[in-house]
């Protein structure tokens, strides 16, 4: 059994966008500049949201965080969307979600140029992902790819066997997974709530993806030897162990699943290092104007 190291691949990552950045700062170019927009004071999204901006830190990008009351309008929400659209310094932005009930995400979703939606939400990139243009690919599944390239794990021919079909995970997963190209020419089935015999499912996965949000749901019998398990799960588990109270748990009964394993991914230090670093990534691709030009 191998461990499938986020934190490290993560840091890897960043050191090379790091110089990247120097080169281009060198070579006259301009600072990448990602903007965040932070509604409320949702514990979660605070420290997402640090993270992020910490990130641009280290790898020097300029980033700004634009914060609003829980009582911002949705209309002067869309608005600083349309002039953070406008502005020609901020290469990509986010809205970190969730947002208050009184504001539509579709609309802000649908309101970002995609061209700047280094995120991956809007409609646009969600499409021209499906079809195999290139896009912005949101930060969970670009960074679970990732980590399948960087760990030269070979997907072509293999089965692959995702549990749970979220829109910002899951679903796309699949699409890429089974796409032309590496990673990907995987044969790919996606279990949900309603798949009856999801262990028998599971047990047949050469790749098996666990995105559901069920802690420990993925036990010892539902794994094939030498079976290759990525663990997207991040559910807060109270904890007296820990300064803040909790401890993150996979979807992965990982003390019993990793023994029969050939890769495993951590809870923590697995998939969650990769989500900013691919955030990260998508900036630089916006900077370049890989994406769209
Ligand atoms: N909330 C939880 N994950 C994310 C993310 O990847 N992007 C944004 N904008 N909000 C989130």
């Amino acid at each position: 059994m191998k461990l499938i190291d986020g934190k490290e691949t993560s840091k890897v990552i960043r050191r090379e966008i790091a110089e990247e950045v120097k080169q281009i700062l060198k070579d006259g170019g301009k600072r990448p500049h990602l903007a965040a927009v932070l509604v409320g004071h949702d514990g979660g999204s605070e420290s997402y949201v640090k993270g992020k901006m910490r990130a641009c830190e280290e790898v020097g990008f300029k980033s700004s965080l634009i914060r609003y009351e829980v009582n911002v309008t949705e209309e002067e929400l869309l608005s600083k969307v349309r002039e953070l659209n406008e502005d020609p310094d901020i290469d990509g932005f986010i809205v970190q979600l969730p947002l208050p009930k009184h504001i539509s995400e579709q609309k802000v979703i649908e309101t970002i140029d995609p061209r700047k939606d280094v995120d991956g939400f809007h409609p646009q990139n969600v499409g021209r992902m499906a079809i195999g243009l290139p896009s912005f690919v949101s930060a969970t599944p670009q960074g679970i790819l990732e980590l399948l390239k960087r760990y030269e794990i070979e997907t072509e021919g293999r089965h692959c066997v995702i549990v749970g079909r979220s829109n910002i995970v899951g679903r796309p997963l699949s699409i890429l997974m089974s796409q032309k190209g590496y990673p990907g020419n995987a044969t790919v089935t996606v279990c949900h709530s309603r798949t009856p015999n999801i262990e028998e499912v599971c047990r047949q996965a050469d790749i098996l993806i666990a995105a559901i949000g069920s802690p420990g749901f993925v036990k010892e019998d539902m794994v094939k030897k030498g079976a290759i398990v990525i663990d997207v799960g991040t559910t807060r588990m109270p904890s007296t162990k820990t300064k803040s109270g909790w401890k993150l748990r996979g979807d992965v009964d990982f003390d019993n699943v990793a023994p029969k394993t050939s890769y495993i991914t951590p809870v923590p230090g697995g998939v969650g290092p990769m989500t900013i670093t691919s955030l990260i990534i998508n900036t630089l691709k916006a900077a370049k104007k890989e994406i769209y030009n």
